[in-house]
């Protein structure tokens, strides 16, 4: 299916009088020198800060954010139109509560323009997408999967863009961006949100998520260099309990977890080199040896799991029983998160994610606890 694109030039260049220009006039602001008690040391605290994409990694990071801001903005347009308000209302998604999705998507018009007018005049258009959804459910649930990895793509990057200025635009998109993940979580009448932090994952996961759903983009695009990892399902997926549990929307539910640790997990997952992305653009890599660990990323760590019946691309493992911090405390694998196959198990922390991506076999795929 192929959603209508929405965002034309003109809505855009109507709306980039609200994002800061790239060149800047006197400063309206007094250097910190000169406020009386101002500490040392900030990062880049300029009078005259500059949006723009520094590096490299800026600049890639960007336009993969952009990605993510057009597919929604298409993703909330396309089911508003699809489903019919007896089909929304089925789901005790009422027209007050549909309004809210309209909102949203104006709030990517919002992103996607910011963000673009950082990038400036090379910034992606938007593309034509496919989804995976029939039902007003399915979409709700694709929406709270696809707004967890994007907001989590960019807790991945965010500390590590050179310019912070621009960081600082993207952070006041992505705290938006974590609101609507938690009001899909609402409409799917789940528990909104049970983790006790929300995890980062790096660009090319995040890549390997979005760009199935990406079809086509015009040809003047410019080619992003995250890998695109191979595939990972679950075969035996949470997410069909959670579908099954007919939930209505609802501000706030005791759903206990559909799984719990010692849950066995059946992943099948794809051979490198298969066509994926816009026009098929991209191949999937992996530079990972053989397959050993299921990784869990959630919460503040990643917690690997041995894998059992590894043949050929398919293997179980177990979901794992460790808290973040100690009894008494949040589980690790609870709420929307990220579980991926690696070659081995080393330790990672949130600022050194990039680090893993070598190891990565497979994945991620989402992983649906609760
Ligand atoms: C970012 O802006 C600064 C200041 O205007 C400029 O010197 C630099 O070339 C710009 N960088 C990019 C990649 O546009
Ligand atoms: C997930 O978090 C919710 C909210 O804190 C809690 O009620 C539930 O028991 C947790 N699930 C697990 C498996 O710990
Ligand atoms: C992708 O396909 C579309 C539709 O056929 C075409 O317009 C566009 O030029 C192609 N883009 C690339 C990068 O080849
Ligand atoms: C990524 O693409 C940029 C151009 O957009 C290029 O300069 C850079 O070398 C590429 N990096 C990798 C690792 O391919
Ligand atoms: C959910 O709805 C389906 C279809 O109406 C029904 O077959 C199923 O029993 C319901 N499940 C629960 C847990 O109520
Ligand atoms: C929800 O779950 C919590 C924690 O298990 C429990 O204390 C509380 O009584 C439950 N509330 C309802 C309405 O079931
Ligand atoms: C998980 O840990 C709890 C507390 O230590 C223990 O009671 C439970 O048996 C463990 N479950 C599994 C599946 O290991
Ligand atoms: C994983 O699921 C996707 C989407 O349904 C499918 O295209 C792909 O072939 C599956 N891969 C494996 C190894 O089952
Ligand atoms: C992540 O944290 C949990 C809880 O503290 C712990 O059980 C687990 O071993 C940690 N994983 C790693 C790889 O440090
Ligand atoms: C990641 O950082 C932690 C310290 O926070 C360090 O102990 C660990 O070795 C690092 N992992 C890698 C792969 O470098």
């Amino acid at each position: 299916m192929i959603g209508c694109i929405l965002l034309t030039p003109l809505l855009l260049s109507s709306l980039a009088a609200a994002a800061p220009a790239a060149t800047s006039a006197a400063p309206i602001y007094p250097s910190p020198s000169a406020l009386s008690s101002a500490p040392g040391g900030a990062i880049q605290l300029d009078p005259t800060p500059i949006y723009n994409a520094t590096t490299d990694f800026d600049y890639q990071s960007l336009q993969l954010g952009l990605h993510q801001e057009y597919i929604e903005l298409d993703l909330f347009h396309y089911a508003l139109t699809k489903f019919s308000d007896e089909e929304w209302d089925a789901e005790g998604i009422d027209a007050a509560d549909r309004f809210l999705i309209q909102h949203m998507a104006d709030q990517e018009v919002g992103h996607a323009t910011v963000i673009s007018n950082i990038l400036g005049a090379s910034a992606a258009k938007p593309c034509t997408y496919q989804y995976p959804f029939n039902t007003v459910r399915e979409f709700v649930d694709f929406c709270q999967k696809l707004t967890r990895w994007g907001e989590a793509g960019v807790y991945g990057f965010l500390e590590h863009l050179q310019n912070r200025a621009s960081a600082n635009l993207v952070l006041q998109s992505i705290t938006q961006e974590a609101r609507q993940q938690m009001s899909f979580r609402q409409f799917e009448g789940l528990f909104p949100y049970p983790e006790w932090f929300t995890t980062g994952i790096t660009q090319s996961m995040q890549w390997t998520l979005l760009a199935p759903y990406i079809t086509s983009c015009p040809a003047e695009n410019p080619h992003l260099n995250w890998t695109n990892l191979p595939a990972l399902n679950i075969t035996n997926d949470p997410t069909q309990t959670i579908l099954s549990l007919n939930n209505t929307a609802d501000i706030s539910t005791n759903v206990s977890s559909v799984t719990a640790p010692g849950y066995e997990v059946h992943l099948v997952w794809d051979a490198p080199g298969k066509s994926v992305g816009p026009n098929a653009s991209y191949a999937t890599k992996t530079l990972a040896g053989a397959p050993q660990y299921a990784a869990w990323i959630a919460q503040l760590n990643v917690t690997y799991t041995e894998l059992y019946n590894v043949l050929g691309n398919s293997a179980y493992t177990v979901q794992p029983n460790g808290t973040v911090f100690g009894p008494g405390s949040a589980a690790i694998v609870n709420g929307t998160q990220f579980i991926l196959i690696t070659d081995s198990n080393p330790y990672i922390t949130p600022a050194n994610m990039s680090y893993l991506d070598p190891h990565v076999v497979a994945g991620p795929a989402m992983y649906q606890a609760d």
